[in-house]
């Protein structure tokens, strides 16, 4: 969602704001915006609606070598996307940039009442409230944030300057991510670690309640209250060829592809083939305590909700004694739901930011059951409230569709499932033919890729002139269909849906017609023939069906098959997954649109 930036040291600012707010663009924006000011105290504000390079075409003219700034992309929740509506706000000499929603803006505008709006956003309230403390600098600014935020409701992730004192940035956080790089000689200021990348390694990650007063060679920490922070300064584990297309079009092919690297890194050190046990460091749980869970409640959105439930399958194949439960967390944060003691949370989420998912982890800790993280961003705010957790390690993930950390959070999920599965003391018999498979999951997603990654390409080219598709399946199958049918939907914009092959004839059957095509996911093993019996249904109501497949003899008359050959059995609905990766690329690609930046979603959802 919006991305914060902020520079004070010795380089030009401007250029530093500039470079980290391109590096900001894949989480989604439809305005973006810099202020920088230079020694006399004058500040230089552009804003422009649309893409960073509008905002370029504009500060063509404005080019300053000011060494002190904040910048901002907006994705907009109050007032529509304009240049007005675009941070920084300012309000006097005050400039700010702000991540989140002031809940009670409408209440401290009325009280504001002196000072004339041009916005009709929540932040430039913020602005106006940091200035009625400031006074033109008649307190210190970090003082005049504080007062302001005290008086604030909802959450923030804010950055603010100061055209009256041009050496130093404020900023703070409340349930909104805040990063700032320690370099040399400079100090950076980022609301995610890629903008801050091959600048510095070293970040502190600033926690809820915090202020820092920051300059180009200091860092001072308090809390709300004034007690002084001691400032962990961790290592930014990212690297600069992580966040670069390396020689693909889009980031999300080369996130498709990387799967084998990216699932690697998820099991390293985790599995012992020869042993036939995996060992998971993270969830910090001892043998007594896994041994005791009866329930594991799955919460998560959009693709990660899709992992948790494809993962619950697995977990109740072999773990016989207990229940497993995914649900979605914009839901699950409302109900009046009951948790067993003897219940453990899995809380699972690419960016560990995701405002629900996050509201979720806190209302479940509050209830006193033990959480653990399935994460990805090191550092990221799920990841430090859980009680313990599993990191998926897959990289940064760019592009706003979700693919490579769905294919981890599944298989890590997996594993914390016969974490519980050994403890309990499930034999080894059982619970060997999943480790081993997934010991061989990079290979065998690197040999599936290679093999069908041209032909779903040929076939997307002819699926394009859909706006309709069905996606299908059953069993472990019928999570995987429903996280085609999010993949294709959000990038290429065809109205697909999913449904369990079983409940055609309860409705969706009706829909088979010429406008439709449906995807068939057909995994070899018990329920294969039920699932071809409701294809040949399809197939006799005149449907376009692509199957998917890992039987050999496949013989159905359907208009497409895509066969993937592998020795994986249990996890061939996982490289299944890949297919419909591939094929919403590539259909997104033939229809011509922003594969990497979809219309109106954020890559990381911090507003409910
Ligand atoms: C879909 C997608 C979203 C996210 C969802 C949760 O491709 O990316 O559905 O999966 O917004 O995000 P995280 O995992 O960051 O909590």
């Amino acid at each position: 969602m919006c991305g914060i930036v902020g520079y004070v040291g010795e380089k030009k600012a401007q250029d530093f704001l500039i470079s980290g707010l391109k590096r900001l663009e894949y989480r989604g924006y439809d305005s973006a915006g810099i202020v920088t000011i230079d020694e006399d105290k004058n500040a230089t504000l552009v804003r422009a609606k649309g893409k960073i390079k509008n905002l370029e075409e504009k500060l063509a003219k404005e080019k300053r070598d000011d060494k002190i700034g904040i910048g901002h992309t907006r994705w907009a929740t109050h007032g529509e996307p304009s240049e007005r509506n675009a941070h920084p706000h300012q309000s006097g000499s005050i400039y700010l940039v702000h991540n989140g929603i002031i809940e009670n803006y409408k209440e401290l505008k009325q009280e504001l009442g002196k000072y004339e709006f041009k916005s009709e956003t929540d932040s430039e309230v913020l602005a106006a409230l940091i200035d009625s403390f400031y006074q033109d600098g008649k307190y210190p600014l970090t003082n005049a944030v504080v007062q302001a935020l005290k008086l604030v409701k909802g959450t923030y992730g804010i950055a603010v300057v100061s055209a009256l004192n041009p050496d130093e940035i404020v900023v703070a956080r409340s349930g909104s991510p805040l990063i700032v790089g320690v370099g040399h000689n400079e100090t950076l200021v980022a609301s995610d670690a890629s903008a801050i990348v091959g600048h510095t390694k070293h970040a502190i990650y600033l926690n809820d309640g915090e202020v820092a007063t920051i300059k180009k060679n200091s860092i001072e920490i308090k809390t709300l209250n004034a007690e002084p922070v001691s400032a962990k300064v961790e290592e930014i584990e990212t690297n600069l060829a992580a966040i670069q297309k390396g020689g693909y079009e889009h980031f999300l092919l080369k996130e498709i592809m990387e799967q084998p690297e990216s699932l690697t890194e998820t099991l390293r050190g985790r599995v012992r083939t020869e042993e036939g046990i995996v060992h998971l460091g993270g969830p910090g749980l001892t043998e007594a305590e896994l041994r005791k869970i009866k329930h594991l409640i799955i919460v998560g959105c959009g693709t990660a909700y899709h992992a948790g439930l494809l993962a619950s399958y697995y977990i109740e194949q072999f773990t016989p004694e207990i229940t497993v439960e995914t649900v979605i967390a914009s839901e699950y944060r409302y109900r009046q739901a009951y948790i067993p003691e003897d219940a453990v949370a899995l809380i699972v989420s690419q960016s560990g930011e995701t405002a629900d998912t996050l509201a979720c982890l806190r209302e479940i800790k509050k209830q006193g059951i033990k959480t653990i993280g399935i994460v990805n961003v090191i550092g990221s705010t799920i990841a430090r409230e859980v009680d313990g957790g599993t990191y998926v390690h897959v990289g940064p993930e760019i592009s706003v569709a979700s693919t490579k950390a769905f294919t981890s959070q599944v298989i890590a999920m997996v594993m914390f499932g016969l974490t519980i599965a050994q403890a309990k003391g499930v034999k080894k018999s059982v619970l060997r033919p999943y480790v081993l498979e997934i010991a061989e999951m990079p290979e065998e997603i690197k040999k599936v890729l290679g093999n069908v990654k041209d032909e779903v390409e040929k076939i997307a080219k002819k699926y394009a002139k859909y706006e309709h598709a069905i996606y299908l399946g059953r069993d472990t199958a019928y999570p995987t269909a429903m996280e085609g049918a999010l993949k294709l939907k959000e990038i290429s914009y065809v109205d697909a849906n999913a449904y369990a092959f079983g409940e055609l004839k309860h409705g969706p059957l009706a829909l088979v017609d010429d406008r439709f095509f449906e995807v068939a996911f057909l995994p070899e093993g018990a329920l294969y023939e039920k699932a071809v019996s409701n294809v040949q249904e399809v197939l006799a109501r005149g449907g376009h069906v692509l199957a998917v497949t890992n039987v050999e003899e496949f013989d159905l008359p359907v208009e497409n098959v895509v066969k993937i050959t592998t020795s994986i059995e249990i996890f061939a609905p996982v490289l299944m997954n890949l297919v419909s990766q591939l094929l919403a690329y590539y259909m997104t690609v033939a229809k011509g649109y922003n594969v990497d930046q979809p219309r109106n979603l954020a890559k990381s959802v911090t507003v409910e």
